[in-house]
């Protein structure tokens, strides 16, 4: 038998193929909804009057196609992938992971078709109303038994790092679902939230913020950790440093909810907490990017040749500039500036596109191949044409969000000798125009990137063979 016959006995790749494909497929659909919105803030009549295409309704469905969709779909696959190879043993509970697949894809349509109904919660991030919430919690408590099942079983005494990051995932993601989501139906489709007034607000953001923890950072750090050694064919630089960064980051994230809540009703002192863990959070943040970026340690030459490493790397750097803002962001007298404007929106896609895109990116083209038994991906060059087109898609859209942003912040500030505003409001909005049709181009090229991998991997799947030379630094599995 072949190495990858091996596999195949050994390891159930079918509910990774699956979720590989869909993670994909809901990209490209939360990228064009991203799109649309992007284009609706520059011309606003592109709601044509529909209520299910208003700005309001797309874009809940815009975050939760793209985190839960297309991040979900990546985390899933990659997780059960990982958890196998470095545990040496079958998934446990098979039929239980076939589950957590067709459960996931069902919470992904509810969400589809509620939320441009107009069903929501209200919560960000938390949108999807309380039948679907019970789904998400079968499903979840699925994926938990599925995976510690895994690790329970392991063949390999030692826990590899990577498996600490999804396991913090998991169980994190479990807590604050169940706590944030605590809610009165009153009706199919309607509920309260079970808190109210600032206590309401306080749990919602640790909830937002931990989801971007946790959701948007532990488990893509466990990507990290498997698919960058594996891709760059060399150990990571300090095992040592990735123990600390998983203790580190785990204790600080939690803490730091509060800089979303900066002057609102919620305590001085709660805020000031979350200001100053926000801050100690550089530390945890850089020592984990580091420690990626120095695994290629004299080896930087792969970077030139192979387009897959350079996801995987290119994204650390936008993990390590967004992690490096949001601190700045959230000492109080920055956040004066820059919340309610658009820089946020900056920060948030500079690591929603440059570290969760990418990261993901990349591993999925590690993947794809080896799924369906090939050496290759269809066409490395349709690869290579994805980085640039996504990565000059991320620096349009970030820069003119910064830009917009700190102009926005300034002009609403301004004020004249007499105490007068300087500036109306709608004059801010039209000087952010041109930055939002430079946020439509740089979407449309990040989508278009996306277009291009959805090609690629159908062709991958479909043919027999790989019309470019292999990339040089792919290695063999473990
Ligand atoms: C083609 C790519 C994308 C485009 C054009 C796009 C566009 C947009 C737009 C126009 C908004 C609304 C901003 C506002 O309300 O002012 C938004 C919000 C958001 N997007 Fe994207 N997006 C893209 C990809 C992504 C991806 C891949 C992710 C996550 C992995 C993501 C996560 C978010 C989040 C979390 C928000 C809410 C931000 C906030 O509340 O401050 N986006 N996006
Ligand atoms: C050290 C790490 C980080 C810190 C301390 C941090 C801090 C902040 C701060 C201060 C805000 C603005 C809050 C406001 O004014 O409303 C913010 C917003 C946000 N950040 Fe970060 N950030 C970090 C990393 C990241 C990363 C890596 C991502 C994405 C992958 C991310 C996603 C977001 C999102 C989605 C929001 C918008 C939330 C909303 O209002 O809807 N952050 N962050």
């Amino acid at each position: 038998m072949n190495s990858s016959n091996t596999q195949a006995a050994l390891y159930n790749d079918t509910v990774v193929r699956q979720f590989s494909i869909m993670a994909v497929v809901w990209g490209v659909v939360g990228m064009l909804v991203g799109v649309v919105i992007a284009a609706q803030l520059a011309w606003p009549e592109l709601n044509l009057g529909i209520p299910w295409l208003s700005y309001g309704r797309l874009r809940p469905l815009h975050t939760n196609a793209v985190i839960f969709a297309f991040g979900g779909c990546a985390l899933f696959a990659t997780s059960y992938y990982v958890v196998q190879r470095t545990c040496q043993v079958r998934l446990f509970a098979g039929p239980l992971a076939a589950f957590t697949f067709w459960g996931w894809q069902l919470v992904i349509l509810a969400a589809a078709i509620s939320l441009p109904l107009g069903y929501t919660t209200g919560k960000e991030y938390a949108e999807l109303e309380w039948p679907i919430d019970i789904l998400i919690t079968l499903v979840w408590v699925s994926y938990a038994i599925v995976f510690f099942g895994t690790v329970g079983i392991r063949k390999v005494r030692h826990i590899y790092v990577a498996n600490w990051f999804y396991g913090a995932f998991i169980i994190a993601v479990a807590i604050l679902h169940l706590v944030n989501s605590a809610e009165v139906p009153a009706g199919f489709m309607k509920s309260y939230s079970a808190y109210a007034g600032v206590q309401d607000a306080m749990v919602q953001w640790w909830y937002g913020h931990n989801a971007v923890g946790f959701f948007l950072t532990a488990g893509f750090l466990g990507m990290m950790y498997y698919f960058i050694p594996k891709q760059a064919g060399r150990p990571v630089y300090s095992y040592r440093l990735s123990i600390v960064h998983f203790w580190a980051l785990i204790f600080t994230y939690m803490w730091a909810g509060p800089h979303h809540l900066h002057y609102t009703a919620l305590p001085d002192w709660t805020q000031s907490v979350g200001m100053v863990f926000s801050l100690i959070l550089l530390a945890p943040s850089w020592g984990g990017m580091i420690n990626g970026i120095m695994t290629l340690s004299g080896a930087w030459h792969k970077l030139r040749d192979d387009p897959v490493l350079r996801f995987l790397i290119v994204s650390l750097s936008f993990y390590g500039m967004s992690t490096f803002e949001g601190p700045m962001m959230s000492i109080k007298t920055v956040n004066a500036l820059s919340h309610y404007t658009d820089w946020t929106v900056g920060h948030v896609h500079s690591g929603a596109l440059g570290w969760v895109g990418l990261i993901s990116m990349g591993s999925l083209y590690y993947l794809i191949p080896r799924l369906f038994g090939k050496k290759n991906m269809y066409s490395v060059k349709a690869i290579e044409v994805h980085f640039w087109t996504a990565t000059i898609g991320i620096v349009l859209y970030i820069a003119a969000m910064w830009i917009a942003g700190v102009m926005q912040g300034l002009m609403w500030r301004a004020i004249n000798a007499d105490g007068t505003l300087t500036y109306t409001f709608v004059e801010g909005v039209k000087a952010t125009f041109p930055f939002y049709v430079i946020r439509v181009t740089g979407g449309l090229l990040y989508l278009g990137g996306m277009i291009v991998m959805l090609w690629n991997t159908w062709m991958t799947a479909i043919s027999g063979r790989s019309v470019d030379t292999p990339v040089p630094a792919v290695v063999a599995h473990a």
